[in-house]
């Protein structure tokens, strides 16, 4: 069994890919074949701003979708942005689930909204708080993260899903669900796509960072034509053109049936990685509820008292940490949410059993 260095630093900071999950041999393979292809040379010259036409095609299929209803963009956050400059004016209000992912917090913001969290249940926003946000004001677009959530770890239940679905047709507002965590399932069954209940109210948001790699920088939006058609006018006229290189590489891997074979080897790595998350947990702060997911890079907590002094006691103990602060939104009333001081993510994929347990037990001596 593989011991754990007693000063060996632990990281629970960033939601990474492990590196023993990185496919380089099989990628090699794919970008050989695309670049000895007899037209080899159209996957270095300018293309077509939705991206790839090949892989939109194979995503359409897989959305029931037109290929013209797909923007591939560099990875899935240069799509939020994309997004974000397109719908947001001055004075406009987006809506997050309470935590949210912190750079997409960013994002809107910088792109002018305000940002306003609605606080996260175990089984999604609490709708009746959301009801409450909406007769304030109306936001643009409401971002949730329906599966395994980023920071949260939480699921979507199924009813929620429909409320939301519900509230936005009612209220007129777009929802943007952002799932690249949702095919990393380690048990149990999923809840349909927002898309699924109502595919004219929903952006659905995806990417190939955790199920082949980040640095490919392939993320793709999946909406109504119209909105599709502004945002690849928009892509146009400031990236010019997409990478094709990395999405053609990305069809090679799926047409060779490396994406099915390296899902189930992620799942094989992640799985007990998991497993030993929600066991050092249960072991070590027993007293410290959570919400335990069934697939995803995530588990977090609330610690029963807030403390600004936790991460450099952490970093002293030899776990690094996250600033919690940082997921936060907003509230409603527009103050700073104090749940921020006691919120701590604990990305669980890129440690291995040994030093997952090690960590967990640093932690609970800050308590
Ligand atoms: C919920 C969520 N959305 C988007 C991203 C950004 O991913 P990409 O690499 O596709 O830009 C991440 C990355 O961690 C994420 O967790």
């Amino acid at each position: 069994m593989q011991s754990t260095n007693q000063t060996e630093q632990i990281s629970l900071t960033r939601g990474v890919p492990a590196v023993e999950a990185l496919p380089t041999k099989l990628l090699s393979e794919c970008f050989q074949a695309v670049l000895e292809a007899p037209d080899g040379w159209s996957v270095l010259q300018y293309g077509h701003n939705g991206g790839y036409l090949p892989l939109r095609r194979l995503l359409a299929e897989q959305y029931n979708v037109t290929p013209d209803q797909i923007i591939v963009g560099n990875g899935s956050l240069h799509l939020q942005d994309l997004l974000s400059a397109l719908t947001i004016k001055a004075g406009d209000i987006v809506f997050v689930e309470q935590p949210s992912y912190d750079r997409a917090i960013k994002t809107f913001r910088r792109r002018g909204a305000k940002v306003v969290g609605i606080p996260l249940e175990h089984d999604g926003v609490n709708i009746a708080i959301l009801e409450q946000a909406i007769a304030k004001q109306v936001p643009t677009f409401m971002y949730v993260i329906p599966d395994f959530q980023n920071p949260a770890g939480v699921t979507t239940s199924a009813h929620k899903r429909q409320a939301l679905v519900d509230l936005a047709e009612k209220h007129n507002f777009w929802l943007v669900e952002d799932i690249p965590y949702r095919t990393l399932r380690y048990k149990g069954e999923s809840a349909p796509l927002l898309r699924d209940l109502n595919a004219e109210r929903v952006l659905t948001i995806s990417s190939y960072s955790k199920l082949i790699s980040p640095a490919l920088r392939v993320g793709y939006l999946v909406g109504p034509l119209a909105l599709v058609k502004e945002l690849t006018k928009l892509a146009e006229e400031t990236i010019l053109a997409p990478v094709l290189p990395t999405q053609a590489a990305v069809v090679e891997f799926h047409k060779r049936g490396y994406f099915a074979s390296n899902l189930e080897n992620l799942k094989g790595l992640y799985a007990p990685r998991l497993q030993s998350i929600v066991a050092a947990l249960k072991k070590h702060m027993p007293t410290v509820p959570f919400a335990e997911p069934e697939g995803g890079f995530f588990v977090s907590i609330y610690l029963p008292t807030g403390t600004d002094t936790l991460l450099q006691r952490a970093q002293a103990a030899g776990l690094a940490l996250t600033n919690g602060q940082d997921f936060f939104a907003d509230t409603l009333d527009g103050g700073e949410d104090a749940m921020g001081q006691r919120f701590v993510r604990l990305p669980f994929c890129a440690l291995t059993p040994v030093q997952i347990e090690e960590g967990i037990r640093r932690l609970a001596t800050l308590l």
